[in-house]
C-alpha cells in the first residue's frame, strides 16, 4: 500500500488496545491516538473544576467549560503525552479517581461531539492508528482496517491490576474487575456512540494470546 493506512482499533477495556496499538504505529510509521486519553483529559479538568457542593461532577458546569478546554499531544521523549491548556497531565489521567469517573464523562453527547472533530482532525492525512471505542463505528467509519479487541472479564482485570500494581496503586483484584465491569456497562449501554463491534470489523480475543501475539495476528491482516 502506497498511501499509509488508517487503522482503527476499539475493544473492552484491558485489552491491551493502547500498548498493542503503539508497537504496530511505531512498525508501520504511523500517528498513534489514544483516544481514551481525551476522554480522560476532560475528566480530569472536570474533577479539578466542575465539582458541586456535594463534591459530584457538575455536567452543566463542565458543558459550559468545554470551551476553554485544550487537549493536545505533545511529543515529549518519543511519546505522545497528552497537554490540558499546557499542562502535562499524562500521569494524572491514569489516577483512579479520573478511571472511576471517565465513562460518566464519556456518555455525554456534547463531550462526544467536543472531540469529534480533534479526533477526525488527526487522521486527515492519513498514516494513523486509532484506539478506542466508536472508531470503527463512529469517527473513522471508512477506515482502511478496523478491529475489535475483547478478552475474558477475569483476564482483563488480572492485566489492569498488574499495571496499578506495577505503578504503586494500592489496590485489590475485586475492586479492580467491579470498575471494569461497571465501565464496560456504561460504555456498551449509553444511547450516544456505543461501544460495539463495526460490522465490518475483525475481531481479536486475545484471552490466551500474549502482546507479541496479538500484534502479530493483527499484522497478519495489513497488507
Ligand atoms: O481506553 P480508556 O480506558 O483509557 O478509556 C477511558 C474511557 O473513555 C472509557 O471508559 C470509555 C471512554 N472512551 C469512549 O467512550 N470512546 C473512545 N473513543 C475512547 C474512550
Amino acid at each position: 500500500m502506497t498511501k499509509k493506512p488508517v487503522i482503527a482499533i476499539d475493544g473492552f477495556s484491558s485489552t491491551g488496545k493502547s500498548s498493542i496499538s503503539k508497537v504496530i504505529a511505531k512498525t508501520l510509521g504511523l500517528i498513534h491516538l489514544d483516544t481514551g486519553a481525551l476522554y480522560r483529559g476532560i475528566t480530569f479538568f472536570a474533577l479539578q473544576n466542575c465539582l458541586d457542593e456535594n463534591q459530584k461532577l457538575d455536567f452543566k458546569k463542565l458543558m459550559q467549560n468545554l470551551p476553554i478546554i485544550k487537549l493536545e499531544f505533545q511529543n515529549v521523549d518519543g511519546e505522545l503525552q497528552l497537554f490540558l491548556n499546557g499542562q502535562n497531565i499524562n500521569k494524572e489521567i491514569r489516577f483512579p479517581q479520573v478511571s472511576d469517573n471517565v465513562s460518566q464523562v464519556a456518555k455525554e453527547a456534547e463531550v462526544r461531539n467536543f472531540l469529534l472533530e480533534t479526533q477526525r482532525n488527526i487522521a486527515k492525512q492519513g498514516g494513523v492508528i486509532m484506539d478506542g471505542r466508536d472508531i470503527g463505528t463512529v469517527v473513522l467509519p471508512n477506515a482502511d482496517y478496523k478491529f475489535f479487541m475483547t478478552a475474558s472479564p477475569d483476564e482483563r482485570a488480572k492485566r489492569r491490576f498488574v499495571e496499578l500494581q506495577t505503578a504503586g496503586e494500592k489496590t485489590d483484584i475485586e475492586t479492580v474487575k467491579q470498575n471494569l465491569n461497571t465501565r464496560d456497562k456504561i460504555d456498551s449501554e449509553r444511547e450516544v456512540s456505543p461501544l460495539k463491534q463495526a460490522d465490518d470489523a475483525i475481531l481479536i480475543d486475545n484471552t490466551n494470546l500474549n502482546k507479541e501475539q496479538t500484534i502479530n495476528l493483527i499484522m497478519s491482516y495489513i497488507i
